[in-house]
């Protein structure tokens, strides 16, 4: 028998523990991987031709380096093409996507506008280039363009039929201001004669007189809250707000004598931007208000101050039931008010005066709060200082 392995210097024994693993291999002619002590692996092939049996085996060392750097090179190779494949897929898809990334910027655009009131106009579209109907984005495109369209023509519109509903209030309070003055002025004269008449005759002619006032009063609010609806400019320049709550609280304590008012004004003057007989109009609202709705022997305590640099804050507090519940909510809006059955029998109330306040306060640039409670009921009116003080 000849044994041996086949090194770069020519052939070595090899030892009887590697002959007797190398003969312990079937000879069934089929390659086989076994581990020789000092050798290493081997990939081993065994065949018996007639009298002979032939042992081949061949180290499997620089097959596993091979192998090892095979794969390597593989896995380098394929990292590169995942990473290749990544750009070029990012690539494509930003490419892809600027169309619809231009039509997003539209739509965008477009949710920025202010379209509650007043006249839109919606001059924003897709490009003609994003809005071809031959790919996905451009049908979104011609969809949005569409859809752009229809809405700016609703909102002119609404726009059309809004100032048609404003001005034919308007007409119509300024045409019913004639005969009812004319209503007025004969009503009034008959309030000499009354006695003479039959008391239900000058009842009738009372009521006439009182509810005339009323409509008088109705008639030139709902013009007033015409002219504002319009977004009639104010005209704001700087106003003693001290000054103007005094006036206020004067005119209300005169018809009011029963309650009692507690004034806390500064001394000096808090001057604040507003339109000086829109302002003089919105503190007697808010005073007549705390004379009109409470009981007599109600306190009304009236202060005006700079609340934070650069606004200041006249406020309105009585102890009277406080705003009913059921208005509450909704006191600022027009034709908000308790059961006519509970306002004074000869003070006109038409629950518009609180919508206006609010609407001029805001066209000046300010803001009404109302907290209310029985007990305590505070209108808070907060207007913008002429010059801050700093
Ligand atoms: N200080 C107040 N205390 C209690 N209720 C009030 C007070 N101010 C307003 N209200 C309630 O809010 C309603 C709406 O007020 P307003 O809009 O000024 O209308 P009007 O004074 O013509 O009734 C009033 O009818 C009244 O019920
Ligand atoms: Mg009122």
């Amino acid at each position: 028998m000849r044994a041996g392995v086949v090194r770069e210097g020519g052939l070595d024994s090899l030892s009887p523990d590697a002959v007797q693993t190398l003969l312990a291999v079937p000879a069934d002619g089929r390659p086989r991987t076994i581990h020789l002590d000092d050798l290493g692996d081997y990939r081993v092939l065994v065949r018996q031709d007639a009298d002979r049996l032939g042992i081949t085996a061949l180290p499997l060392h620089n097959a596993g380096s091979l192998l090892r750097t095979l794969a390597l090179v593989s896995l380098g190779l394929v990292l590169l093409a995942v990473l290749a494949a990544v750009l070029i897929t990012r690539w494509v898809v930003v490419r892809a996507l600027q169309p619809l990334h231009r039509v997003s910027a539209t739509a965008t655009q477009v949710s920025t506008l202010n379209l509650e009131h007043g006249e839109v106009q919606l001059p924003q579209r897709v490009a003609a280039r994003d809005a071809e109907p031959t790919s996905e984005v451009g049908q979104v495109g011609h969809a949005l363009n569409h859809l752009l369209t229809t809405v700016e023509s609703a909102l002119m519109a609404r726009q059309q039929s809004e100032s048609r509903v404003r001005r034919f209030v308007a007409d119509a309070s300024h045409e019913l201001r004639n005969p009812l003055a004319s209503i007025r002025g004969w009503a009034e004269l008959t309030r000499h004669g009354r006695e003479d008449l039959p008391p239900t005759t000058a009842r009738a002619l009372e009521r006439i007189d009182a509810e005339s006032a009323r409509m008088g009063v109705l008639v030139d609010e709902l013009l007033l809250l015409a002219r504002l609806d319009a977004d009639q400019e104010l005209d704001l320049k700087p106003v003693d707000a001290v000054a103007a709550t005094l006036d206020a609280v004067t005119d209300a304590r005169a018809s009011a004598p029963h309650h009692q008012w507690l004034l806390n004004l500064p001394d000096q003057p808090v001057e604040v931007m507003a339109d000086p007989m829109r302002l003089a109009q919105v503190l007697a609202n808010v005073a007549s208000n705390a004379r009109k709705h409470t009981p007599p022997g109600t306190t009304v305590q009236v202060e005006a101050r700079v609340a934070e640099p650069g606004w200041a804050e006249v406020s309105i507090t009585d102890d009277g039931p406080g705003v009913p519940v059921e208005i509450r909510d909704r006191v600022f809006e027009r034709f908000a008010r308790a059961d006519a059955a509970r306002a004074h029998a000869d003070e006109p109330s038409t629950g518009l005066g609180l919508s206006i306040v609010k609407a001029l306060v805001e066209a000046m640039g300010g803001s009404v709060r109302l907290s209310s409670e029985p007990g305590r009921t505070q209108f808070a009116l907060r207007l913008r200082q002429a010059e801050p003080s700093s």
